[in-house]
């Protein structure tokens, strides 16, 4: 079906192209009317026509089908009320759509680099909000149509390998890979390091090692594969306890685009665009220059001949577009590698790499902060280990389950425990602007009440309670929604946005957008919940007012999902 946003967008944009083509409406939600659609002003503008005069124009255009009332407001606003048979009619057409009102693309591919932590390192805050805010953009694009190629760009490859193995070789295999697989990343990794800093022997052994690996020495490689697999075993856990989508075939690491990175060389050199600066290659592109006003490089090959992290991204971004056919591209990595990728971006379509038509982006995350504002630490300094983040939620759901009188097993308790954790978590990171920081607040993230996952969650629960508790049978078919009551109309308008909230998180690649729209939706329900009763309402209302809670329940549901927020049928 098609949305009645879109239905009401796509008269409206007929109406502004009967005027002048190329100028283009903006519909949005509005509180005193349905909608408001805007952008009269600009078609007034390019008409060289007063803007009331203009709206009047547009209204003449316009197909007011459905359409019980129009406004024209303030400077060149049109306000427009819709007809209960047109909200009515929309209503039921959703009913039986199990997308919600949601239209599908095809033939677009969307790369989303995500994720991508290190090998022999610990996950870190940093990496679940790469996580989590990337694997929501995977189902969102999944849902919309796309075909979504998830590459996990681990970090597996560089300098600190030579002494990553040589540390392995010291502890012996067998003790190497017991301490990775419990997923005690940090100290095998500390322990490396700290023996490189103090012994010039191990220092000097990890030199010839890193020299071993990247010619290609077999049982040196062999080593290596070790690491890479324990970790990315490891990661694995960590995405299981998170329910993310991400698979082992997803880890497409740094080593992947090793073969290619001689040819970036060459053909950055062939298209003109390479230099030598201090020994290293080089290319400067436009527009990107330091502090005091120099032309800044991006490093592709450094004066040890070794290449660098800029070298693979460039043979990534050229891999996806040529070889996965990427229509878009994104990049789920913290702000402060802004630079790093609008570069690399830059480079690319200097070497005609990246066409225009390629939708090429860095998503940007902020920060997640302690209850101090600052960066999020251990009381010992370190960085907090996500998993141990993840285990403290549970523990606290748990905690508060138990206070419920519930019925439950102990290990349904569990399960649900681990559920609500997730989406506390999930959600708090999904529910502000990606760009700014946020404060990690477990006693808030869990919170039964506010804009929060579990209250969403209970939301959805205590809808889907209703129909537990029904006790005739009714028949959705049969709904005729009339929306006597301001709380039913605003409800239903509620319902009907969903699509749009969608789209606008895709658009801007907020899940916020998304996560807003739910919470709105749910306050809707509790507003209309509080003023007609459902359950003992006398027919046709009953049934009415059912579908709207069927509807706002698979909304919230569906909604979830695709944040990757599961929604229990009982909390
Ligand atoms: N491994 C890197 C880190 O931990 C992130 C990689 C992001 N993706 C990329 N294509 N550079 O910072």
């Amino acid at each position: 079906m098609t949305s009645t946003y879109d239905v009401l967008l796509g008269r409206l944009r007929s109406a502004f192209d009967a005027i002048a083509k190329g100028a283009d409406p903006v519909l949005r939600p509005s509180d005193r009317s349905d909608y408001q659609a805007n952008g009269v002003m600009a078609l007034a503008k390019l008409r060289g026509m007063n803007p009331r005069d203009t709206a009047a124009l547009v209204l003449s255009h316009l197909d007011l089908e459905g359409v019980a009332d129009v406004e024209v407001a303030g400077p060149g606003f049109l306000n427009l009320t819709l007809t209960t048979e047109f909200l009515n009619e929309q209503l039921r057409t959703l009913l039986d759509d199990e997308r919600l009102g949601v239209g599908t693309l095809s033939g677009r591919i969307a790369v989303i680099d995500y994720s991508a932590p290190n090998v022999a390192k610990e996950m870190h805050v940093g990496h679940l909000r790469s996580t989590v805010i990337g694997d929501a953009l995977a189902r969102m694009y999944r849902f919309r149509g796309y075909q979504v190629i998830s590459r996990n760009h681990v970090g597996d490859w560089g300098t600190p390998f030579g002494m990553l193995i040589e540390h392995l070789l010291d502890l012996g295999e067998d003790e190497a890979i017991a301490s990775l697989s419990i997923g005690d990343l940090d100290s095998f990794y500390r322990g490396a390091r700290a023996k490189f800093d103090s012994d010039d022997a191990f220092k000097e052994r990890s030199r010839a090692r890193v020299v071993a690996l990247q010619s290609g020495d077999a049982e040196t490689r062999r080593l290596w594969q070790i690491l890479v697999d324990e970790s990315v075993a490891y990661f694995a856990d960590v995405y299981a306890a998170l329910d993310v989508t991400l698979t082992p075939a997803d880890v497409v690491g740094e080593s992947y685009y090793n073969d290619m990175l001689e040819d970036v060389v060459s053909d950055l050199d062939a298209a003109g665009l390479l230099v030598e600066s201090g020994g290293a290659l080089c290319v400067f592109p436009e527009g990107f220059t330091n502090r005091d006003g120099e032309p800044l490089p991006l490093i592709v090959q450094k004066s040890d001949e070794g290449f660098g992290y800029a070298a693979t991204d460039l043979a990534a971004v050229r891999d996806r577009v040529s070889n996965l056919h990427a229509d878009e591209i994104l990049y789920v990595v913290g702000a402060p590698q802004g630079q790093h990728f609008e570069m690399v971006f830059a480079v690319a379509r200097a070497a005609g790499w990246l066409p225009a038509s390629v939708r090429c982006e860095h998503v940007a995350f902020g920060n997640v902060l302690g209850a101090d504002r600052k960066m999020l630490k251990t009381r010992s300094g370190e960085t907090v280990k996500l998993v141990g983040l993840l285990d403290e939620a549970i523990q606290r759901a748990d905690d508060a389950l138990a206070l419920r009188s519930n019925n439950l097993s102990q290990d349904e308790r569990r399960h649900l425990a681990r559920q609500i954790a997730r989406a506390a978590v999930k959600y708090a990171d999904l529910s502000t602007d990606r760009q700014h920081d946020y404060v990690f607040d477990l006693d808030r993230m869990i919170a039964f009440e506010g804009d929060t996952g579990p209250y969403l969650q209970y939301a959805h629960a205590r809808l889907r309670s209703i129909f537990r508790r029904l006790d005739v049978p009714w028949d959705p078919n049969t709904a005729i929604f009339a929306l006597h009551h301001d709380a039913e109309r605003h409800l239903a308008l509620g319902l009907l946005a969903f699509p749009e909230a969608v789209d606008a998180a895709l658009a801007t690649l907020q899940p916020h957008r998304l996560s807003g729209y739910l919470f709105d939706l749910a306050q809707r329900f509790t507003t209309f919940y509080e003023a007609c009763p459902v359950l003992s309402a006398t027919e046709p209302t009953r049934t009415e007012r059912l579908a709207l809670c069927e509807l706002t329940a698979r909304t919230l549901s569906l909604g979830l999902s695709l944040l990757g927020i599961e929604a229990p049928d009982q909390m």
